[in-house]
């Protein structure tokens, strides 16, 4: 009898735990439970995955292949909610969202993350890389390794899983073509972050602006500033080309990707679900390297016919313009260090 009542006391306290504990499988302290935790169809994990790009851009449809991989691999039992297009959070507070648990995984391109690492901002160098082939075998690096698992995002319970790419960057603005290095005496240009960026236009004798991703078509549109750098697949699908006169093809930087993720919270994703998702995630990275070249390649043909003057630097036209942009070597080869640089450059 004593021991009936002993257990029925224990049911009743297991079960009062366990409602007044629906968010205890978030608490940093308790280990990831086995098998699928518990997690159902109906009662899924909720992965919230925030980023700045529209749902037809390079980001946005490996953001959503991810999601739908996810849901196969999971059987339902965890559900990746996918905010494109700033909505959630945009450039300046995305990245506090997820060291806050806010979001659980964000794909920033990595220049933004020099709030936390300026190393990030290796993406700016200018012309450091060669071609796609430079820039995917980086991905797979020991020397992206050092970046991407470094004590700087642990200490801000911050995890980097893998690099998803974009591509290259071309400048463009609405005043005059862009073909020599005096040609951007006195403009000002949107750019992302960080001070690189700030001193890549400053060499150029232009002046810029850290403008976050989603009010850049409207500061465009009013003149804030004359011109902007990025893909053609951002350019394109962020319509630029109607706000904008003159694009170079400069391939004078690169916009690249990473996923992070919020460390506490990944860490305790059950076990059996955390294998699928990880799976999910290799998947889904293949894709968007995919994507990149292909997207990239349908928005240049886009931004052609879209009737904007489309200028195909030359090589001695790049050269000069490298040659402008060394003072950013000078400046900031230290912040990025010889490491990254040489490391990069090593794998040409
Ligand atoms: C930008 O701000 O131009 C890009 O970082 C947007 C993006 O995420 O591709």
């Amino acid at each position: 009898m004593k021991k009936w009542l002993l257990m029925s006391l224990m049911a009743v306290l297991v079960l009062a735990l366990a409602a007044c504990g629906g968010d205890k499988k978030e608490e940093a302290s308790a280990p990831a439970a086995d098998g699928d935790g518990g997690y159902t169809k109906e009662k899924p994990l909720v992965l919230k995955f925030s980023h700045v790009t529209s749902i037809d851009s390079v980001k946005g449809k490996a953001a959503d292949a991810f999601a739908k991989l996810v849901d196969e691999k999971t059987e339902g039992k965890v559900k990746v909610e996918v905010y494109p297009s700033s909505q959630l959070y945009g450039d300046a507070d995305e990245l506090d969202a997820l060291v806050s648990g806010n979001v659980h995984m964000i794909a920033p391109s990595v220049t933004k993350m020099v709030k936390i690492d300026p190393r990030w901002q290796y993406v700016d160098m200018p012309y450091l890389f060669e071609n796609e082939e430079h820039v995917r075998k980086f991905f797979e690096s020991d020397v992206a390794k050092t970046i991407l698992e470094s004590d700087q995002l642990a200490a801000n319970d911050v995890k980097g899983l893998v690099f998803w790419g974009n591509g290259f960057k071309h400048f463009s603005n609405n005043k005059h073509p862009l073909v020599k290095p005096e040609d951007f005496k006195g403009l000002k240009f949107r750019a992302q972050a960080g001070k690189v960026l700030e001193e890549q236009f400053k060499a150029l004798n232009a002046g810029s602006a850290t403008i976050s991703f989603g009010e850049t078509y409207a500061a465009l549109q009013q003149g804030t500033v004359d011109g902007q750098e990025n893909t053609f697949n951002n350019f394109d699908t962020q319509k630029y080309q109607e706000v904008q006169k003159h694009f170079s093809v400069s391939e004078h930087g690169r916009l690249d990707y990473a996923i992070f993720v919020n460390k506490p919270f990944w860490d305790k994703i059950p076990a059996d679900l955390l294998t699928a998702v990880e799976e999910a995630l290799d998947e889904a990275t293949t894709l968007a390297l995919d994507l990149a070249s292909e997207e990239n390649e349908k928005s240049f043909e886009n931004i052609k016919n879209s009737g904007i003057e489309v200028i195909e630097l030359t090589t001695e036209q790049k050269e000069a313009i490298k040659a402008q942009l060394d003072p950013v070597y000078e400046e900031f080869g230290e912040v990025i260090t010889e490491e990254l640089i040489n490391g990069i450059r090593d794998l040409k």
